[in-house]
């Protein structure tokens, strides 16, 4: 019997629990594979002290689950950082972004010693970019790094009736071929008004923990 994408993810999210050390704070990230990891969590929260959440959503279902739930700057340096992607490369590349949780995602990942990252098979690619690559933007930025983002060959959509957590919009860019995602990522941040970009490069994942239908594979 083949297995469902949300078998698959649920697979990577049950694999991920072998990643987080006993009494540790646990970075958590947002969507669906994340959520699967939650729920995963669940299960063994009596030997871990808590999470840090990415975003309103996750920490909504940790604490549904009684985990509870620290801010970052009272947490501190967290041992491990799980997510998910929307496209990674065999360099553990990512783009990230698609829920709209990138700036508190690179953030949390940024404050994590590592970053697990669990997605199924169909989010592994050889180049970055058919995924439209999420920035946000402050709102009276928009039209100036939309043009910006054009003369540097992408064709960016604004995400319609999308506000996020810390009050942004987000420019979805089409059209690229990131063959250089560490180069286009700190590029990207230099445009005045971009408040994160959805390539996760300088700082990648780890480990990636992958579901195929051969089971869970593990790229370092
Ligand atoms: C959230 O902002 C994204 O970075 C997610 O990590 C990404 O969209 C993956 O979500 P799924 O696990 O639902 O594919």
């Amino acid at each position: 019997m083949s297995m469902t994408q949300d078998e698959l993810k649920q697979a990577v999210a049950r694999a991920a629990i072998a990643h987080v050390p006993n009494d540790c704070i646990v970075g958590v990230g947002t969507g669906s594979t994340a959520n699967f990891f939650i729920d995963a969590l669940a299960e063994i929260k009596s030997r871990i002290r808590g999470a840090v959440a990415s975003s309103e959503a996750s920490a909504k279902r940790l604490q549904g689950h009684g985990i509870e739930v620290l801010s970052l700057n009272e947490a501190g340096t967290l041992p491990v950082y799980v997510d998910g992607a929307d496209e990674i490369t065999r360099h553990l590349h990512m783009v990230k972004g698609g829920g709209g949780a990138l700036t508190r995602e690179k953030i949390v990942a940024a404050a994590s010693r590592k970053f697990v990252c669990v997605c199924d098979a169909s989010k592994l690619v050889d180049v970055l970019g058919k995924f439209p690559l999420p920035i946000e933007v402050i709102p009276m930025a928009r039209s100036y790094v939309a043009r910006e983002l054009t003369a540097m060959g992408g064709q960016p959509k604004l995400r319609e009736g999308f506000t996020t957590d810390n009050g942004n919009v987000i420019l979805d860019v089409h059209g690229l071929s990131i063959l250089n995602p560490v180069e286009l990522e700190t590029t990207l941040n230099n445009i005045a008004g971009v408040v994160t970009n959805g390539l996760f490069a300088r700082r990648a994942a780890d480990v990636l923990l992958l579901g195929t239908p051969d089971g869970v594979q593990t790229l370092v």
